[in-house]
């Protein structure tokens, strides 16, 4: 099924988003600098700057930058007024990504932020920069339902929330599945059904990473 499943990738990159300069230089640079290969996958990063463009979003923030295969993308969408921050741990990630948007010339509307994203956020909430329009939840999956409440009271009313590796090979749903990344993901579910403001849904997906899924909310 999963051969089935990247060939069926293959062939919408192939046939539909042609090639991609940029893109494939940046998972060329974070392979030789041993990054995980943890990015979205290409047609994943293409819906990510549909969503953008869809919602109009100028300002997106973006947790987990790893080597900006999606912060490229997203950057891409808001166009030349706007504007992405995106927070990541770990300086090695980081320093890669910085070389990948300079050579995708793209350094120019993205702000990387180093640290741990639960202090980065508080942080930005003592001082709130201008609203979000768009986020989109990709780092320690134990706290995504964390990044979700805080992230949220950084977004102007109606932003679009997208938060990755929600199904995870089914392990949401599974009853044996107890690590935290799991149970950060079936919170993430309960916080965003029981609030009648906020619109949220989740679609599973396979292709070249395998089954997983996404959460995709209006708050
Ligand atoms: N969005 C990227 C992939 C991100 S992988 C893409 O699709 O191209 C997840 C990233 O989150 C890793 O780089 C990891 O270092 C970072 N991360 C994990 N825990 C974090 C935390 N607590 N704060 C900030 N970044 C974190
Ligand atoms: C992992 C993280 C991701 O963001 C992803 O898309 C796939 C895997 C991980 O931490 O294993
Ligand atoms: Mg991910």
């Amino acid at each position: 099924m999963e051969e089935q499943w990247r060939q069926t990738d293959d062939y919408i990159v192939e046939h539909q988003l042609g090639p991609d300069d940029e893109l494939a230089a940046t998972l060329a640079r974070n392979t030789a600098a041993d990054l995980p290969a943890i990015d979205v996958s290409r047609t994943q990063a293409e819906l990510l700057a549909i969503l953008v463009r869809m919602s109009g979003a100028r300002r997106v923030l973006e947790i987990g930058t790893l080597g900006g295969y999606s912060t490229i993308q997203l950057a891409r969408a808001v166009g030349p007024e706007g504007s992405v921050t995106s927070v990541e741990r770990s300086l090695h990630h980081a320093e890669v990504a910085a070389d990948n948007l300079v050579a995708a010339g793209l350094q120019d509307r993205v702000e990387v932020q180093v640290g741990p994203a639960l202090e980065l956020l508080t942080e930005m909430l003592d001082e709130p920069p201008a609203p979000f329009d768009f986020v989109f939840i990709d780092a320690d999956k134990e706290n995504s339902p964390e990044y979700f409440m805080l992230t949220r009271r950084l977004c102007r009313g109606g932003a679009t929330i997208v938060v990755d590796n929600v199904v995870r090979h089914g392990k949401l749903a599974d009853p044996e599945a107890e690590d935290p990344g799991t149970i950060g993901n079936r919170q993430l579910l309960t916080i965003t059904g029981n609030d009648d403001s906020v619109q949220a849904t989740t679609i599973q997906t396979v292709g070249a990473k395998g089954w997983d899924g996404f959460t995709i909310a209006i708050v």
